[in-house]
């Protein structure tokens, strides 16, 4: 089984889209999400693009906003103190990575709490590993869909997570857990990591290495999420799992591109919902 990203998100993006007329009706406004993008990195121009588009799709509302790769970080602090007043905004998002010189986790605290769409601030990750409702993280949250899909029982299975990064790795571990999976965080330092993750029944590969993921290091049957997006020597995307000798092993997997990114996308216009709903239900 081949776990389609795109089709799945092509679907959730229906039923959000859907939902639209009936949230304009009660609230007034349809959601609106911000996305500031600094400086010309063509991989977060294509994601950016990639979520302005979803925006549409769905009947949301988007606001871009370009800065120049040498803005200050006190004029980005200001631009997102501006979007966490504006009330016609729910979500702000500032594309990652930023240019050197611009500290991140500045940045990501300077995100209200509220319209952190990204599951990103301190608060929403605290919040996360202590069990309160929270935002979570897009691909994480994109990833858990997935695994459902397949029709699994996540209860009592050994998941493997390869990668410890804060957006990716860690929390998709906590989720797993929470899913009642027994969980292991293996990583660059993990010793024998291919006899690590052959006993996985749900593998999650967050490296962002080409093809470190290899058929023998799949146990039969094993559903394999690959998060990884690396541009090939060939120039095309390819994902942490060698997807041709994986597929033949795995039960379910999913493919690079048209997995885990459209997931990730998808769940974004979620969250950006969520935040509008309850901004709508607090602030009346
Ligand atoms: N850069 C790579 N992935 C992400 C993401 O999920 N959110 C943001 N803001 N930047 C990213």
């Amino acid at each position: 089984m081949i776990i389609s990203g795109t089709e799945l998100s092509a679907r959730l993006k229906a039923e959000m889209a859907a939902q639209m007329p009936q949230l304009e009706k009660e609230y007034g406004r349809v959601p609106c999400l911000a996305v500031i993008l600094v400086g010309e990195n063509p991989a977060s121009q294509s994601y950016v693009k990639g979520k302005i588009k979803a925006c549409e799709v769905v009947g949301m509302t988007s606001l871009l906003i370009t800065m120049d790769a040498s803005v200050s970080e006190a004029e980005l602090l200001a631009k997102i103190a501006e979007l966490n007043a504006a009330p016609d905004v729910d979500g702000v998002l500032v594309q990652l990575p930023l240019p050197a010189g611009i500290d991140e986790s500045k940045v990501i605290d300077a995100i209200s709490v509220e319209k952190d769409v990204d599951g990103f601030h301190p608060s929403n990750v605290a919040k996360l590993w202590l069990n309160e409702p929270c935002i979570l993280p897009c691909t994480p949250k994109g990833i858990m869909k997935m695994i459902e899909e397949t029709g699994i029982q996540v209860k009592g299975k050994k998941a493997v997570v390869v990668g410890r990064s804060n957006i990716v790795g860690k929390p998709v571990a906590k989720l797993l857990l929470d899913a009642n999976a027994t969980v292991t965080i293996a990583h660059s330092r993990t010793e024998d990591l291919a006899a690590v993750c052959r006993e996985a029944d749900i593998l999650v590969a967050a490296v962002g290495k080409e093809a470190v993921i290899t058929a023998d290091m799949i146990k039969p049957g094993a559903v394999v999420i690959d998060v990884g997006v690396n541009r090939g020597a060939d120039g095309k995307l390819h994902g942490d799992v060698d997807f041709a000798g994986a597929v033949e092993v795995a039960g379910a997997i999913t493919p690079v591109p048209g997995g885990v990114g459209p997931m990730t996308i998808c769940m974004l216009m979620s969250n950006t919902i969520e935040c509008f709903k309850k901004r709508m239900t607090v602030n009346g």
